[in-house]
C-alpha cells in the first residue's frame, strides 16, 4: 500500500502521509491539511472517522471483538489481575512487580483522607441529587483543598496528583452513596486492599463490624477492571481535551465524570436496569419492547445494546454475562430481570433489525444486574463505572501531558447568517 494519500480539490492535488499503528491500523495524517490547502478542513460529526491522538494505552478491534490494555487481553486481566495492578499497568505501561505494587498502594493510602470540610459541601446538596452530579462537583472541589495538584511540571508532580486522587476518589464515591442513604460519612481502613476498602466505606453499618464477602470483592474487582479504559470514548476524550488546556487533573476528571453521566455513555448501566424493571412491571413482554426499539417514531432504544466501535460482541459483555450468572448463583440471589435480559438478548441476536445494524449487548447490559445483586443502589451504577474508569482517564491524561499534545480545539463549518447590519430595538 502507498504511504501517501492524495486529495484532489477543484483540480488541485495534495498529498498526505499514511501512517500505521502497531496493530496495522491505517490513518491519513492530515496535520498539514489547512496550511497546505489554504484553509480547507474536514467535517466529521461525532468524530466517527477522526483519530484525535496517537495512544499506546488501549487497543480495541470492534470488528473482531478484541480489547487489550497495554497489550494484555481483557479476558486474562479480568481473570488473573486485580484492579490496582491494572491501574498501574494502564497508567505506567507495565504490570508492576511486587515492590512497585506495594509502593503504589502505600502512596495511594497516604492520601486516603479527604479534608473534613468537603463534608460541608456534600451537606449542601439535597438528598435527591444524582450521585454523578455530586461526584463530579466534589472531584472538582478537591482542587481547592489540594491546589498543588494543578501545576504539574514534572513526572513527580504528576505522580503525586495521581496517587492523591486514587486515594481520595473512593472516599468521595462512598460518601455520595452514604449521603443519599442518610448514613454517617466514614473514612477507610488502610489495612485493607483497594477494593475491599471501597466496599467497607460504602456498606459499613455504624452499629456493627463490616465483614468482607470474597464474592463481592471478586465481583467488584472484575467489574472495575472491565471498565478501566476504553481508548478515546466520550468521557476519556473529554478528560484529554479539558486537560489539554493544562487545567488540573482533578477538574479534567470532573469533566469526564459529567460526560460519563449521560445515558448514551456510562449512564446506560442505570438506564438498562430501569428498562428491565419497566419491562418486568409491564408483564415481561419483551416482544413489545423489541418493537418499540425498532420503531423509528418511538424514541425508545434498547439500552445496553449497540456501540460506536464494537460491531461484534463487546468482549466485556461476554465476561460480565458469565460473571452475572456466577455472582448471582454464589450469592444465592434469584433476580427475574436476569431472565428478561437474557430473553431480550436472544431475541435481538435473532432479529434482522439488530443483526443488520450489528447491534450487540455492550458492557452495560449485564453489569447493573451484578451491581444490584451486590446491594449497590441503581443510581450509584454510573458512579461505580467512574470508579473503574478512573485509572484509564488518568493514564490518558498523563499520556496527553507527556506527549505535550496541543490544546484541543476543533474547527467548524459556519452555516449561519452572513454579515448583516445591526437593527435598533424599535426597528425589529
Ligand atoms: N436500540 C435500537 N436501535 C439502535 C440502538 C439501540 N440500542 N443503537 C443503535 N440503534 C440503531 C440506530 O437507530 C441506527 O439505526 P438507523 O441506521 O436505521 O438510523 C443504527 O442502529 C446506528 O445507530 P447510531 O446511533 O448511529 O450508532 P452510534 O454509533 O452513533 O451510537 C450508541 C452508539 C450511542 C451506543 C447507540 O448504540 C445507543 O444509543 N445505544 C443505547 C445506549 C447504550 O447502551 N449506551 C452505552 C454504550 S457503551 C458505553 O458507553 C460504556
Amino acid at each position: 500500500m502507498s504511504d501517501k494519500a492524495t486529495l484532489e480539490v477543484n483540480g488541485e492535488k495534495y498529498e498526505f502521509p499514511v501512517i500505521r499503528g502497531t496493530e496495522n491500523e491505517v490513518a491519513i495524517d492530515i496535520k498539514t491539511l489547512r496550511s497546505s490547502t489554504g484553509g480547507i478542513i474536514t467535517i466529521d460529526p461525532g468524530y466517527k472517522n477522526t483519530g484525535s491522538c496517537e495512544s499506546a494505552i488501549t487497543f480495541l478491534d470492534g470488528e473482531k471483538g478484541i480489547l487489550r490494555y497495554r497489550g494484555y487481553s481483557i479476558e486474562e486481566l479480568a481473570e488473573k489481575a486485580d484492579f490496582l495492578e491494572v491501574a498501574f499497568l494502564l497508567i505506567f505501561g507495565e504490570l508492576p512487580n511486587k515492590e512497585q505494587l506495594e509502593k503504589f498502594h502505600t502512596d495511594i493510602k497516604s492520601h486516603s483522607v479527604v479534608d473534613d470540610d468537603v463534608k460541608k459541601i456534600l451537606d449542601a446538596f439535597p438528598k435527591s441529587a444524582h450521585p454523578m452530579g455530586v461526584l463530579s462537583s466534589l472531584t472538582s472541589a478537591l482542587t481547592a483543598f489540594n491546589p498543588s495538584s494543578v501545576d504539574v511540571n514534572s513526572e513527580e508532580d504528576m505522580y503525586n496528583s495521581i496517587v492523591r486522587i486514587l486515594g481520595k476518589f473512593p472516599v468521595l464515591v462512598a460518601w455520595t452513596m452514604r449521603k443519599k442513604h442518610g448514613l454517617p460519612l466514614e473514612y477507610g481502613d488502610d489495612n485493607l486492599g483497594y477494593v475491599e476498602n471501597v466496599l467497607k466505606m460504602m456498606f459499613k453499618n455504624p452499629n456493627r463490624e463490616y465483614e468482607q464477602n470474597p464474592i463481592l470483592v471478586d465481583a467488584l474487582d472484575k467489574l472495575l477492571i472491565l471498565h478501566a479504559d476504553h481508548e478515546q470514548n466520550c468521557s476519556t476524550s473529554t478528560v484529554r481535551i479539558t486537560g489539554s488546556s493544562h487545567a488540573g487533573l482533578f477538574v479534567s476528571l470532573a469533566s469526564g465524570i459529567s460526560a460519563l453521566w449521560g445515558p448514551l455513555h456510562g449512564g446506560a448501566n442505570q438506564a438498562v436496569l430501569e428498562m428491565l424493571e419497566a419491562i418486568k412491571e409491564d408483564g415481561g413482554d419483551t416482544k413489545k419492547y423489541m418493537s418499540k426499539a425498532k420503531d423509528k417514531d418511538d424514541p425508545f432504544r434498547l439500552m445496553g445494546f449497540g456501540h460506536r466501535v464494537y460491531k461484534n460482541f463487546d468482549p466485556r459483555a461476554k465476561i460480565i454475562k458469565k460473571a452475572a450468572d456466577e455472582v448471582l448463583g454464589n450469592l444465592g440471589v434469584e433476580d427475574p430481570i436476569l431472565d428478561i435480559a437474557k430473553g431480550l438478548e436472544k431475541e435481538a441476536l435473532e432479529d434482522p433489525y439488530f443483526v443488520d445494524r450489528k447491534l450487540y449487548p455492550n458492557v452495560d447490559f449485564y453489569s447493573g444486574i451484578i451491581y444490584r445483586a451486590m446491594g449497590i443502589p441503581v443510581e450509584m451504577f454510573t458512579v461505580m463505572f467512574a470508579l473503574g474508569r478512573l485509572p484509564g482517564w488518568i493514564a490518558q491524561w498523563r499520556e496527553m501531558r507527556l506527549r505535550k499534545e496541543p490544546i484541543g480545539r476543533p474547527r467548524q463549518l459556519y452555516i449561519g447568517e452572513t454579515y448583516r447590519a445591526f437593527k435598533t430595538l424599535d426597528k425589529r
